[in-house]
């Protein structure tokens, strides 16, 4: 077997992806998830269709992709966990904080996270028992209450906390394979199977009479409609979708094989998770006018939408059950990177056996989130500054520690790695040719990115008024 320099004298052998498509699709099998098929739509529901959809594509180019690459660097490089990257590096031990506040972050996610999978399970479970499809046979109103009043009814008593349990069950046992067995396996299995499913999807809706009104409300950018907290949110939504700002790109990176093109990879990945996202605003808008929905509704949007769009179509009730197998499968996905981020630093820092890792892990995320994030739990009632348990944990992840994370390292690898070996990494040793597209990305990282984040802090703070 061929032995290579870095892992000369290294006692323990760590895993990487195979090739570099495998790389891809594990890659964006941790973007594609919840975000782009149940919190993309909604979120520009909420704030007013085109105009945000812009400004997150700018949040995206001029955060998402720069902070993006600057993980890659991290891990790549070191070979490490986000808390162990430091520590190679030889960095100031304050930098770990970032590793620590990943740590968080990746529980805050979870609890909710796993709750709204725990819905989509329990979705593909009643749409294999058939209880979608009267929706067919009636009138639009009567079929919008009545999805209104299926997904009420599956978050009520005790079965939301079975589902939950399950879907983290399922990421556990895969967890437990490893990154090659487990990780990169499934993803490379499942994600094309759910590229060709969302673009089937959107193909149907916009067959819909309300097509071209839906389309119009996600094309046309109505800056009137954007609310002062709805750049906040564009900004968050890019890093929740992107999984930037904890370490789970550091850790992916860690597992990238050395052939890799960080700066290829990164845009692909941008790009593809973009598309996905879009291609589910086409699936699910035109489906919202046509039954007359508030596109403002929140966050039972999907779960109220796509029952109805696919109970109008022979052989619907399949194509409903794959849609919801699918985003089983792309919130899955998600979720084994957010995990594989507190397994890496418990198996690397702490040295516990891999198993264990997971098993504790796992199931502190089972048992907070389950008292915290359902309304029919312990202390699901228990509201924050006027927010659920359930927003705040997606509040407090999404707009504040991920962004901040996402400063710091920015911040790190701007101004304390040296130029030379960021420039070595992300050419490959100079192998690319991608000088010139490195150097954009340097300038980006240093002046812009940092900028731009600051701003929307003070902003979202109230020391600024843009
Ligand atoms: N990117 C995932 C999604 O959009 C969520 C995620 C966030 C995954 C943070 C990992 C880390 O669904």
């Amino acid at each position: 077997m061929k032995v290579r320099s870095e892992e000369i004298g290294k006692p323990m052998k760590r895993e990487t992806f195979s090739t570099s498509l495998t790389v891809f699709f594990a890659t964006l099998g941790s973007a594609v998830g919840l975000g782009n098929i149940w919190k993309f739509p909604y979120m520009t529901g909420m704030n007013g269709g085109g105009a945000f959809i812009l400004v997150y594509l700018l949040f995206v180019l001029l955060l998402g992709i720069p902070i993006m690459l600057s993980e890659f660097y991290l891990g790549r490089k070191t070979r490490s966990n986000v808390v162990g990257v430091f520590d190679k590096l030889k960095a100031h031990k304050i930098w770990k904080s970032i590793g620590y506040m990943g740590l968080l972050s990746s529980l805050l996610i979870m609890f909710f996270y796993s709750t709204v999978a725990g819905w989509v399970y329990a979705y593909v479970f009643r749409a294999l028992k058939g209880d979608f499809r009267f929706l067919g046979d009636m009138g639009i109103d009567e079929a919008r209450i009545a999805s209104e009043g299926i997904f009420t009814d599956t978050l009520s008593g005790m079965a939301p906390m079975v589902w939950q349990g399950i879907a983290i069950l399922l990421v556990a046992v895969i967890l437990i394979g490893g990154v090659k067995k487990g990780i990169e396996r499934v993803t490379k299995t499942l994600m094309p199977v759910l590229l060709l499913l969302i673009i089937i999807s959107a193909m149907r809706a916009l067959t819909l009479p309300g097509a071209a009104e839906g389309l119009d409300f996600l094309m046309k950018a109505d800056f009137s409609k954007l609310k002062g907290s709805s750049i906040l949110a564009a900004m968050g939504l890019a890093f929740f979708k992107l999984s930037l700002g904890m370490g789970t790109m550091v850790t992916y990176g860690s597992y990238f094989n050395k052939e890799n093109n960080l700066m290829g990879t990164s845009f692909k990945v941008a790009f593809s998770d973009v598309a996905v996202s879009l291609l589910a605003g086409l699936a699910i808008f035109p489906v919202v006018f046509t039954f007359q929905l508030a596109p403002e509704g929140g966050p039972g949007l999907l779960f109220q939408t796509i029952p109805l769009v696919f109970s109008m179509l022979p052989l619907g009730n399949l194509l409903l059950i794959a849609f919801f197998v699918l985003t089983a499968i792309a919130s899955t996905t998600a979720m084994l990177s957010m995990v594989e981020v507190p397994i890496a630093i418990l198996t690397e820092e702490l040295k516990l056996a891999r198993k264990k890792a997971v098993i504790i892990t796992t199931s502190v995320m089972f048992m907070i989130g389950v008292i915290t994030t359902h309304p029919d739990a312990l202390f699901g009632q228990v509201e924050v500054a006027g927010k659920s348990l359930f927003d705040l944990f997606d509040y407090l992840s999404s707009n504040l520690l991920l962004p901040l994370g996402g400063l710091l390292i920015t911040l790190f690898v701007a101004y304390f790695t040296k130029k030379e070996s960021l420039k070595d990494e992300m050419t490959n040793g100079g192998t690319i040719g991608n000088e010139k597209l490195v150097n954009l990305y340097r300038f980006v990282l240093k002046y812009i990115t940092p900028v731009l984040l600051i701003i929307v802090f003070l902003n979202a703070l109230g020391i600024l008024s843009i």
